[in-house]
């Protein structure tokens, strides 16, 4: 069956309202502690993609039990040592960074050797950046030249460990926060700045975990072996999977939309700010604090003059998964653009730093590199007629949907290769991409 699409017309100027698909970071962090606590946890608005769906899958080989209601998840848990781990088991994480890397935090106590494998693109990525700090739980793991398969056994002698996480990765901090929750006594890390849904989530469970922020580090300390009961969960739209419905919006041609309910936590909402800060007009209303997460609704229009940016390092992390879009609109907007410090994005689903800087000059804008940092030469008046291929040949969906993106703002012919990437982290982009009246084949 054919797995691109084609683009050949640009989108039509459109005023509309949108809920995207739940949270992925946060779904993915209700199901597993979901199957650490006791009893039945009810999950609404759970994101139904293939990265959750084999967490659900996972926790299942796991003993755990799940169902799926009409419009909600039941998870059945039996506390911090539930898990059966009296056999090996293999799990598959997919293209899952987060489930594979957050699993080997809740196996530290695994009574036999469970077994983590992935895809192509996740068995290329860097797993010694868990694996190393949970070894010094007591966990005995290994990997394949720091990759997947990673084999983990682990200990009835959990001892807590003092952690200093350096990259600023959710994934390795939240590694190491819940292999701490099964640890007795107390487990203290101090984290570059990341998203911190894990130690809402925990905190909102009423799990003794303390965090005192600066400007720069969270400081976390988790007093381990405190059991918790099944909880009630509804999650907010995903920021991420938003972040192409804004930039679509505001590339093209007078349109307006309102994307509902969508998790706006500030460790997340690095895109709205530096799109903001490139003139773009994003509002945030209806504000809400739910378990500690914020959540509102998202107000955007189209731009015309928008202006380059020197991107603050310091956003980096918060927006760590959008900048293939942000790259978009600085190749879109009047000046030079430039942004520093970006080695982690080679780190994720693709290499996404080289990818994007070929993809800019493919489409004709001069980009600079020096190591790990680029400048982008803006062009206000781009616009596209010939014909591109995207070959995206790590299948990442975050390339599939900002080549969308590109395709119906500034023109061209396009085949847009690997549909199917779409379903990792949202299965719905194409069905509400064409609900605004974009023409895709
Ligand atoms: C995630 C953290 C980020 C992000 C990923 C999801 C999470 O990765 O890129 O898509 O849910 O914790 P890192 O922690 O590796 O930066």
């Amino acid at each position: 069956m054919k797995n691109h699409i084609i683009i050949n017309k640009k989108i039509k100027s459109f005023n509309d309202e949108i809920s995207v698909s739940g949270d992925k970071s946060i779904s993915i962090r209700c199901v597993l502690l979901a199957s650490q606590s006791i009893g039945i946890s009810k999950i609404h608005n759970l994101l139904e993609s293939e990265d959750v769906i084999n967490s659900l899958k996972s926790i299942k080989k796991l003993g755990i039990k799940y169902k799926k209601k009409r419009d909600y998840h039941l998870i059945k848990g039996f506390g911090l040592n539930g898990f059966k781990t009296n056999k090996k088991i293999n799990l598959n994480a997919g293209n899952s960074g987060t489930f594979a890397r957050l699993i080997l935090g809740l196996l530290v106590n695994s009574r036999n050797e469970i077994k983590i494998v992935g895809d192509k693109s996740l068995s290329s990525r860097d797993f010694s950046r868990v694996t190393e700090p949970l070894k010094k739980f007591g966990a005995i793991l290994s990997s394949n030249k720091n990759s997947l398969p990673v084999k983990i056994i682990g200990t009835k002698f959990l001892r807590p460990i003092n952690y200093e996480e350096k990259l600023g990765s959710a994934q390795c901090k939240s590694a190491v926060i819940l292999a701490a929750i099964k640890t007795p006594g107390t487990t203290k890390i101090k984290a570059k700045k990341s998203r911190d849904h894990t130690e809402l989530l925990l905190k909102s469970l009423g799990f003794p975990i303390k965090v005192k922020k600066n400007k720069n580090f969270d400081f976390i300390e988790i007093n381990g072996q405190n059991d918790f009961r099944g909880f009630n969960y509804n999650i907010p739209g995903d920021i991420s999977s938003s972040a192409f419905f804004l930039v679509l919006t505001l590339l093209s041609k007078e349109s307006k939309l309102k994307i509902m309910n969508v998790n706006v936590n500030k460790s997340r909402t690095g895109i709205i700010k530096i799109l903001n800060m490139m003139n773009a007009n994003i509002l945030l209303k209806n504000k809400k604090v739910y378990k500690g997460e914020t959540v509102a609704d998202i107000y955007v229009k189209s731009k015309k003059n928008l202006k380059s940016i020197k991107c603050p390092k310091n956003l980096n992390s918060s927006a760590i998964d959008e900048f293939l879009l942000i790259f978009l609109v600085a190749a879109k907007s009047n000046g030079i653009s430039s942004f520093k410090d970006l080695s982690e994005l080679n780190k994720k689903e693709s290499p996404r730093l080289d990818i994007a800087i070929s993809f800019l000059k493919k489409i004709g804008i001069k980009v600079k590199r020096n190591k790990d940092d680029i400048k982008i030469y803006g062009n206000s008046k781009l616009e596209l007629n010939g014909k591109f291929i995207v070959e995206n040949f790590k299948k990442d969906h975050r390339v599939f949907m900002m080549s969308c993106v590109a395709a119906l703002t500034l023109g061209g012919e396009w085949k847009i290769n690997d549909k199917d990437s779409i379903n990792s982290s949202f299965p719905k982009f194409l069905k509400l991409i064409k609900k605004l009246g974009a023409k895709i084949n």
